[in-house]
């Protein structure tokens, strides 16, 4: 991605990455990434913040060569992890002089990821608030903890009101345009996928910081993947939405079936729930990735996990989506298992402890022996019943 301009000598010199498929070797990035970063050229000092990862080493010195940066005076290291600081241990050859501007935390990071030669003579560790000049121009320093990590931290350039947030707001959406004037359904997902994985977790650290953004009312925000936020209204208030407590009247349930019983249960709860006009996504876990299921838990009220017991447990694909559900936190307030079994099992047992941590109420759960039957169509109904009631409250 070629180096351009946001704002008076500030200027995006990061990279893209169209044929990303996967984060983290974790999340899904249906539309590609990208891993941003800004050089600030004040009229007596030059500041780059963030990097990106180490393999894109060639694109990025290039940007930087296009803009003449022969000299650097600062690195601003908002966050530690390796996609916004792989390249600092090469810069730090490239510019002899430069230091690395960051808050102690990510300092110490920074020292046991990259493992730095004379680490502490290249460092200037900043605190709340602190500012340092670059002639003209002025960078404040925001540390910002558990935005995803404890090392997070946002950079202002104060005479700009430019606002550099590293993964806070960002997306895994590589885009042309520098600036986010796409609204696309396609944009948005990527935006609420990316909240799921990596925000949701920390919901309330979450809103903490979008109060601190409202104080600091920058004009552009730039995060460390996708679109600068040119108008970042939309973005705040869907982040506020799916940050808050409160749920929506929405039911998700993911199954996954072996001789059909399974599904058979699923589809008649979904269709209950949806003649008593309530919304439900139904998902096949075989089919549906991680960044889809993500997204759908956001804002539902009740999350239903649908599985056969294999041996005694739960089908390893349930296991692995109360895993995911439990280690990204969604607000849901109510939880249910449903599924079938042969001769024995531990499946409710096993799911509802894996679930326990979220603190949500787990709904009876209706678990039949053999083929689903007339049994298991009342017991479903009487969940279903509890659904509605609970919905009513929302
Ligand atoms: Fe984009 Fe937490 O790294």
């Amino acid at each position: 991605m070629a180096a351009r301009e946001i704002a008076d000598r500030v200027y995006s010199v990061g990279t893209i990455d169209w044929d990303l498929r996967y984060f983290d070797a974790l999340m899904p990035t249906a539309w590609g990434s990208s891993y941003n970063a800004y050089l600030i050229k004040g009229s007596e000092k030059t500041a780059l913040i963030d990097t990106c990862k180490p393999s894109d080493e060639t694109d990025f010195i290039t940007n930087l060569m296009r803009l003449e940066q022969h000299s650097l005076d600062y690195i601003v290291i908002n966050h530690a992890e390796q996609d916004h600081s792989g390249l600092v241990p090469l810069l730090l050859e490239v510019y002899p002089g430069v230091k690395i501007v960051t808050n102690e935390t990510c300092a110490g990071l920074l020292s046991v990821m990259h493992h730095f030669e004379e680490a502490e003579n290249r460092f200037i560790i900043i605190g709340d608030r602190e500012t340092l000049s670059l002639g003209d121009k002025t960078l404040k320093f925001y540390p910002s903890p558990w935005v995803h990590w404890p090392d997070t931290m946002f950079t202002e350039v104060v005479e700009d009101k430019v606002l550099f947030t590293t993964d806070f707001l960002g997306t895994h959406y590589a885009a042309s345009a520098l600036f986010q004037d796409d609204e696309s359904s396609a944009y948005l997902e990527a935006a609420k996928r990316y909240y799921a994985a990596i925000m949701m977790p920390f919901r309330s650290s979450v809103q903490d910081h979008l109060k601190l953004i409202d104080e600091i009312a920058p004009k552009f925000i730039c995060p460390g993947h996708g679109p600068v936020l040119s108008m970042p209204a939309k973005i705040i208030d869907l982040y506020r939405r799916w940050s808050s407590d409160k749920p929506q009247n929405l039911v998700v349930v993911a199954y996954v079936s072996m001789h059909g019983s399974t599904k058979f249960m699923t589809n008649f709860l979904v269709d209950d729930l949806v003649q008593r006009g309530i919304p439900v996504q139904q998902y096949n876990l075989l089919e549906t990735d991680t960044g889809i299921l993500g997204s759908a838990v956001v804002d539902a009220a009740t999350i239903i996990l649908a599985t056969p017991t294999v041996i005694f447990g739960p089908h390893p694909v349930a296991v692995n989506t109360a895993y995911l559900i439990r280690t990204i936190r969604p607000k849901a307030k109510h939880l249910g298992v449903i599924g079938s079994y042969g001769w024995g099992t531990n499946a409710v047992d096993y799911l509802g402890e894996m679930l326990s941590p979220l603190g949500a109420e787990m709904l009876e759960p209706v678990y039949i022996k053999g083929l689903p039957e007339e049994n298991a169509i009342s017991a479903l109904r009487a969940m279903a019943d509890a659904i509605e009631e609970r919905h009513k409250t929302l």
